[in-house]
């Protein structure tokens, strides 16, 4: 719905390793006042590219018939999938989210080859038609996290590591983990996915120096958090409703 201006975006990032330089005797709180300042800016930047034509003509028809694609490897309820590849799920993800991501992949900013291969088939109408059809789904989540994790794994989420200058996670994902925007919902994500995201932030996302893009607001989080706190936070989230 809302693309935005790789400058604008780039102007936020700035900002943002600005916020983190500062000293931290104020910690959450300024960490948290920082991050609503990042949504905001988000939610209301301007739209930019790709609005001339995305509302064309796709017939409800081809976006089914689409969707069913798009559920024989994101599962039926477009729940997520654990085989050898974690398959994200999709159910209940925020549109502006899921098109953002859709164009990332095609505009190579977001490397992954499957997914090359599915959205660069794909016109701007379809990303659109499809984006809205996923947020009605709700299924269950899979689960399967280690239960162990999740006490831990809350505590980080809601706030946050201040020694580690980690900011809360329901900061910029709300409170429930439901997402807004460009910022996507994490609740019911699979749970070796969110790991693989997180330990790989910097290898797949925001890969098109050319295009500097909203994964830059993630990146100093994902680059921060160690390897027992990914899997603590991932579990959290992925048992979440
Ligand atoms: C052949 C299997 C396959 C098909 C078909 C497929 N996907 Fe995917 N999709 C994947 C995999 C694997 C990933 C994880 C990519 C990664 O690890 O970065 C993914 C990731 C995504 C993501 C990123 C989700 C996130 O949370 O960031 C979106 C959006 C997406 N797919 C949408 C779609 C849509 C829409 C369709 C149908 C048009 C579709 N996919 C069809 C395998 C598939
Ligand atoms: C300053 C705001 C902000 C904070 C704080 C933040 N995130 Fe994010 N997060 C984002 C944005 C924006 C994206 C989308 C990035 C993109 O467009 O590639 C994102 C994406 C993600 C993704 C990718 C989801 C997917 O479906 O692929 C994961 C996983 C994630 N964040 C986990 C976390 C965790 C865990 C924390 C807390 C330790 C956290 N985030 C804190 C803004 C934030």
């Amino acid at each position: 719905m809302c693309p935005f201006k790789s400058l604008q975006v780039a102007e936020r990032t700035i900002d943002l390793n600005r916020w983190r330089a500062r000293p931290w005797a104020a910690k959450i709180a300024g960490l948290q006042a920082a991050a609503l300042t990042v949504i905001l800016a988000i939610v209301f930047a301007a739209p930019a590219r790709a609005e001339d034509g995305k509302r064309g003509p796709v017939s409800q028809q081809g976006i089914e018939a689409k969707l069913g694609y798009c559920k024989d490897c994101h599962g039926p309820s477009a729940q997520g999938y654990r085989g050898y590849f974690p398959i994200p799920r999709l159910a209940g993800q925020q549109p502006q989210y899921l098109e953002n991501q859709l164009r990332a992949f095609i505009e190579h900013r977001r490397t992954n080859n499957i997914m090359f291969n599915v959205a660069h088939a794909l016109n701007p109408a379809m990303i659109a038609g499809l984006a809205e059809n996923f947020r009605r789904l709700n299924p269950p989540p899979i689960g399967g996290g280690p239960r162990g994790l999740v006490a831990k794994g809350k505590n980080i989420f809601e706030n946050g590591v201040p020694d580690a200058n980690i900011a809360a996670c329901a900061a910029c994902h709300g409170p429930d983990a439901t997402g807004t925007g460009e910022i996507p919902r994490l609740a019911g994500q699979l749970y070796p996915y969110v790991i693989k995201e997180l330990t790989n932030w910097g290898k797949e996302r925001g890969q098109n120096p050319a295009q500097p893009d909203t994964s830059a607001i993630m990146s100093p989080v994902a680059h921060s958090l160690s390897k027992p706190q990914i899997e603590a936070v991932a579990a959290f989230v992925s048992d979440l409703r």
